[in-house]
């Protein structure tokens, strides 16, 4: 057993002991992974649970069909297979990792945080393990965290999971919210890079929370704890003022965007692949719009899976990785907008396990 942390030079097998804590060094991704639960969710399924329509969502949204967790999988579980999958992409063993991030809106309990639970099911037992909660912003927030202690030497390797059981949280009698999410897991591996390669290039965050109304989940918390009233009223489910969170989400993802080419000393067409938060059809169109970014150069996957919250980006990112869109090399961008308000834009070239 060892620890890191800031100040604390890693000196681990594996971990380079001459960059002494304090260096700044390049980080990027060597590894990333995904899963999704089986049970899939059609639009046509949900007309025989709530007033909706398969035309409702298809035009409203872009969604298809989600998926969704068996009534036994937690959180932890489908992240777990995510992060085993990014490790064996990575070429990296669970006894590897320092550091373990999992960003998520449903951990499997209030404590301990979902990362610890994911270590315990990895083996990973060197991590030390921290839960992140950024809503829909959490793969970007959780990737920023882990390239600044691996940046700054107080870790070698992390392994950054944003996953969610949105199933387990969404009031499946409000049809303005249960059709719009769905279940899954995506996952990365942070290590330097070699010499020559860039790894994540920029990276711009920003919160608003004066906004925070907009979109939560009222009630189980230390501000309104659980009781008998709190669950009649469906408290412990997301609420969601569409409209506003719409605007505003296309209005933050567009301008993080352009904020982070700007700092990366880019422009759009410099971008291969540009992957957003998966929230909804017309959301990324609108984006594509502002960013002056073709739709042909965005990866999305919303019409399979819903918004999967935190693990969006990181599912989008591994499906284009397994295909072959991404390619090594490559410039991404990485925008992300969720509840809180949360949100941020990331330019990565995308190294893989070179
Ligand atoms: N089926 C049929 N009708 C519906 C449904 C449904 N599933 N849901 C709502 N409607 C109705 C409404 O009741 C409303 O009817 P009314 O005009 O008679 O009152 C009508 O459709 C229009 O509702 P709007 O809210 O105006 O519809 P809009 O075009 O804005 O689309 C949507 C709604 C899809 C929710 C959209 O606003 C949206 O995508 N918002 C952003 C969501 C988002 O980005 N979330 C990201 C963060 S999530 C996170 O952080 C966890």
């Amino acid at each position: 057993m060892r620890y890191c942390g800031v100040g604390t030079a890693v000196t681990a097998a594996g971990a380079d002991s001459s960059v002494p804590s304090g260096i700044v060094r390049a980080v990027g991704m060597t590894g990333v992974g995904s899963h999704v639960p089986s049970r899939v969710l059609t639009n046509h399924d949900l007309e025989r649970i709530v007033a909706t329509t398969n035309e409702w969502i298809v035009s409203r949204t872009g969604m298809r069909e989600r998926r969704i967790a068996a009534e036994h999988e937690a959180t932890s579980d489908l992240a777990v297979v995510a992060g085993r999958r990014a490790l064996e992409a990575a070429g990296v063993k669970p006894a590897d990792l320092d550091m373990i991030v999992v960003a998520t809106i449903t951990p499997d309990y209030p404590f301990p945080n979902t990362a610890c639970l994911v270590q315990r099911q990895l083996g990973a037992d060197r991590a030390f393990c921290m839960g992140l909660e950024a809503a829909c912003s959490g793969f970007l927030y959780g990737m920023e965290t882990a390239r600044c202690y691996i940046a700054a030497g107080a870790a070698q390797t992390a392994l950054v999971i944003g996953a969610e059981k949105m199933s387990a949280v969404l009031d499946w009698t409000d049809r303005s919210t249960c059709v719009l999410f769905g279940d899954g897991a995506g996952a990365a591996v942070l290590r330097p890079v070699p010499a020559g390669r860039r790894g994540i290039i920029s990276s711009v965050f920003g919160s608003d929370g004066s906004l925070s109304d907009l979109l939560m989940i009222p009630a189980g918390g230390s501000r309104r704890p659980a009781t008998a009233e709190t669950v009649a009223a469906r408290e412990h489910c997301l609420r969601m003022r569409g409209r506003e969170v719409f605007r505003y989400a296309v209005t933050h993802m567009a301008e993080a965007g352009l904020a982070a080419l700007h700092k990366a000393g880019l422009s759009i067409s410099d971008i291969r692949w540009v992957i957003p938060h998966q929230a909804n059809l017309r959301i990324i169109a609108a984006i594509g719009e502002r960013l002056h970014c073709p739709a042909s150069r965005f990866i999305v996957n919303v019409e399979k899976y819903g918004n999967t919250s935190a693990a969006s980006i990181g599912l989008a990112l591994d499906e284009a990785v397994r295909d072959g869109r991404i390619r090594e090399g490559d410039l991404v961008l990485m925008v992300a907008f969720g509840a809180g308000f949360t949100w941020g834009a990331t330019v990565m070239e995308w190294t893989g396990r070179a």
